[in-house]
């Protein structure tokens, strides 16, 4: 399904970024693996690699823009191009009320999780409009639809990166570049190494929490040419959320 294409994830060590990687490899495609946790990484990258050779992994924070720009380069150098990007790194284990939460930690996920997003769409863009093709997909949350109590700022960063994703997708729908948005529910533990790892959970009708390689294959789907048509939406991937 992705011969020939290649895609670089963010966050891309465990969790729906791991599932991911190993699903894009599964149909093909060129697989850069990017994350700040140097021996989660290494870890998925063999994993990957038992898969397809067409993978390299790059050490970045994605809140670090120069950083941002040489993973690009880097990336570009090696496959020649980027057809798909996930940008899937944040920060969420966080819970505190929002008159307790300080300033500094506010902006601290405000640099992962918006402005992380924006430095790897921006280094991306220029390349896929010059291929006239791209596919870029967000990791945004049910957090960023509803609003989680004693989650502001998570929820705060989660729409932003929602409206981005509506935003941005009318400024290069005639470039043949889609952008969308998948926002998880409750999503199984992502020190699970079983992709497909699940476990009862109260938060939704379904009764269960979402496998990484249920959020992958979406994820997938959208990158597909099989989406091509689809842009500038936010896909809730949830089991039917029942606590909002
Ligand atoms: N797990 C859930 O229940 C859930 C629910 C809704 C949305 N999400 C979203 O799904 C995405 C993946 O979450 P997850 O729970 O699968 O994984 P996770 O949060 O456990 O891990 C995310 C990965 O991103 C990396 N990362 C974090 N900050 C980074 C940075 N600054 N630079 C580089 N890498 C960084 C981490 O090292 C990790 O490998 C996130 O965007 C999260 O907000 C998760």
């Amino acid at each position: 399904m992705f011969k020939d294409k290649t895609v670089l994830i963010t966050g891309a060590a465990v969790g729906i970024g791991k599932a991911c990687a190993l699903q894009f490899a599964k149909g093909g495609a060129n697989v850069i693996l990017v994350d700040y946790n140097d021996e989660a990484l290494a870890k998925t990258e063999a994993e990957v690699k038992s898969i397809t050779g067409n993978v390299l992994s790059l050490v970045c924070d994605v809140s670090d823009n120069d950083s941002v720009l040489k993973v690009v380069e880097s990336s570009i150098s090696r496959f020649g191009k980027i057809d798909i990007l996930v940008n899937n790194a944040a920060l969420w284990r966080h819970y505190t009320a929002f008159v307790d939460t300080d300033i500094d930690t506010w902006k601290k996920f405000i640099d992962v999780n918006i402005m992380g997003t924006v430095y790897f769409t921006k280094a991306v863009l220029g390349n896929m409009k010059q291929n006239h093709y791209g596919r870029i997909i967000n990791v945004a949350s049910v957090a960023g639809v509803y609003g989680n109590p004693t989650m502001a700022m998570y929820s705060a960063t989660k729409g932003a990166v929602i409206s981005l994703t509506k935003a941005l997708a009318k400024e290069v729908a005639a470039d043949n570049i889609t952008v969308n948005a998948v926002s998880p529910g409750t999503v199984s533990p992502a020190e699970q190494d079983d992709i497909d790892y699940v476990e009862p959970n109260a938060n939704s009708y379904s009764g269960r929490t979402g496998s990484t390689r249920e959020n992958a294959d979406l994820i997938c789907f959208l990158a597909s040419d099989s989406a091509a048509y689809i842009s500038g939406q936010n896909v809730q991937i949830d089991g039917c959320r029942k606590k909002i």
